[in-house]
């Protein structure tokens, strides 16, 4: 019986360990319905105080898919949390009914309480402006699928790189590989944190920050696009200012390379205009289905259950 594993960031798994869970995705992708009775039995549930659309349903449907069923709730307000619950007791109690937890919270650090009083697996799937480490693993994929590697490629990353969470993840993920040079575009309000220049700085990662998008677009290979988080800000006046500050249009587009490929964690304001949509270059619906297969590559391998599928059901002599 191996020991209890929990994702909290994207850093708790090795590049090797991440490297056999892409595998893993891209053969789910390949062989979906061999797939389909991996997780018989087995109960996801998922813990969500803050709005999602595609996690929570990525993470529903990546059980589903898998043969096992799903519980939980998908707001504070329907959860014993209203009542003053502590996130530590929720999950002891969670750990009676399910077999793993994707639990997303607005305290950052929530889901690291989580597992520390945890029975079951607990996956991090957003605390606060922290970590979205489920996001990572997506956008890793769907850059190691469209780019063809992890790694030897400039990417810009442009918009709230303050308060954007998935953007912090990313970062700390991709400075693990070679060949990766970081242009950060944001309006000098939402730069990218310090700790997170100094760590770059301090491993000799070539990084740039800039203000302006124009500058810049012809030398990406990747752009990963960001939504203004209205949430995460102090007041309305700051956010109506900075909201629509950065909006990639055909027009811009048409300065990129064009093998660029166009990402975005998604939700979409106004950040991406629909005429980029149809683009060969977008790439963000397509994203979201490599989430939905590396949560599934992550599920088997939180719930130990990688090997016993491999050959597709054929028994291996
Ligand atoms: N990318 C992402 O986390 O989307 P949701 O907030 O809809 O889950």
């Amino acid at each position: 019986m191996n020991e209890l594993r929990h994702l909290m960031t994207p850093l708790d798994f090795t590049v090797d360990e991440l490297d056999r869970l892409f595998d893993k995705a891209d053969d789910i992708k390949s062989h979906l319905a061999s797939y389909a009775h991996s997780c018989d039995g087995r109960i996801l549930a998922t813990c969500f105080y803050e709005p999602s659309t595609r996690t929570r349903l990525s993470f529903e449907t990546a059980m589903l898919r898998l043969g096992g069923k799903v519980i939980g709730f998908a707001d504070a307000s329907s959860s014993s949390a209203s009542k003053g619950e502590s996130v530590a007791d929720t999950i002891r109690v969670i750990s009676c009914f399910a077999d793993i937890c994707a639990m997303r919270h607005p305290k950052e650090g929530a889901a690291m309480v989580a597992a520390a009083r945890s029975g079951i697996p607990v996956i991090n799937a957003g605390d606060g402006g922290h970590q979205h480490p489920t996001q990572t693993l997506t956008d890793l994929l769907t850059i190691r699928s469209l780019h063809g590697e992890l790694g030897n490629f400039t990417i810009g990353l442009c918009g709230d790189l303050k308060f954007g969470r998935t953007v912090h993840s990313l970062i700390h993920a991709l400075a693990r590989y070679s060949g990766i040079r970081f242009i950060f575009i944001s309006p000098p309000e939402l730069k990218v944190p310090d700790y997170i220049t100094e760590m770059l700085k301090s491993r000799n990662i070539p990084f740039e920050e800039v203000i302006r998008l124009d500058d810049v677009i012809p030398s990406l290979d990747l752009l990963y696009m960001t939504r203004v988080q209205r949430e995460r800000f102090f007041n309305e006046e700051d956010y109506v200012r900075l909201k629509d500050f950065y909006i990639l249009d055909k027009e811009k587009l048409s300065r990129a390379k064009s093998t660029m490929h166009v990402l975005h964690p998604l939700p979409r304001v106004n950040e991406i205009s629909v005429d980029v949509d149809d683009d060969p270059r977008a790439a963000y619906f397509p994203q979201v289905q490599y989430g939905l297969f590396v949560r599934m590559a992550l599920i088997l391998t939180l719930l130990d259950l990688t090997d016993e599928h491999m050959n597709h059901g054929l028994l291996k002599w």
